[in-house]
């Protein structure tokens, strides 16, 4: 098989709240990968708060600080046999796209406007959502108009609105198995 990397890793991308951190860590303990988490990993090795950076830099800083994590771990510098969650905004710069296409299968965890409401709303730790929740909806509904079609372009799309956890878990494992049957086949 070629494409060793993309066959091994896992990527999980979508928006705020579509339970990508939850779902990565329980995934890769049910594969038996590592986890990596592009924002926990960003405030780990910068010392501060994603709110902070945006705070201090802005969001292109916190864009340029992204894109340096990605270029890395497509670099393969920050191991591989991974289940990588990055953050919503991560698949909106092209170059990211690219790499994290490179490194593992695209999945894609999406929720209801009303659910990601429900799930972001209590928390004040993501930048773009901290306004009214009248505001918020706005701000939801604009940004997923606008990246709904790179969302789309994954491996694999689940909507998480109504599942748990564990649920989201299996229905991914039995489709990344049809995607690496694929794969591996298309590389024969
Ligand atoms: C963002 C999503 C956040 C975080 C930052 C920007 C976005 O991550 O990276 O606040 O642009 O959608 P989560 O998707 O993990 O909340």
């Amino acid at each position: 098989m070629r494409d060793g990397k993309k066959a091994v890793n896992v990527v999980l991308t979508g928006f705020m709240g579509a339970g990508k951190t939850a779902v990565g860590r329980a995934l890769a303990t049910a594969l038996g990968l590592g986890f990596l988490d592009t924002d926990a990993a960003i405030e780990r090795e910068s010392g501060l708060t994603i709110k902070d950076i945006f705070a201090n830099g802005g969001e292109e800083r916190f864009r340029d600080i992204e894109s340096d994590i990605i270029e890395r771990l497509s670099d393969n510098k920050l191991g591989s046999g991974l289940v990588v969650s990055v953050g919503g905004g991560a698949v909106i710069r092209e170059v990211n796209r690219k790499r994290l296409k490179g490194f593992g299968c695209m999945v894609c965890l999406s929720a209801s406007v009303d659910e990601t409401l429900r799930r972001v709303g209590s928390k004040k730790n993501r930048p773009l959502l901290s306004q009214s929740e009248a505001a918020s909806r706005e701000t939801i509904e604009a940004l997923l108009k606008e990246r709904e079609p790179v969302y789309q372009d994954c491996d694999v799309c689940i909507d998480t609105t109504s599942l748990t956890v564990k649920e989201v878990v299996e229905r991914i494992k039995d489709r990344l198995q049809a995607v690496r049957e694929g794969l591996i086949n298309s590389h024969l």
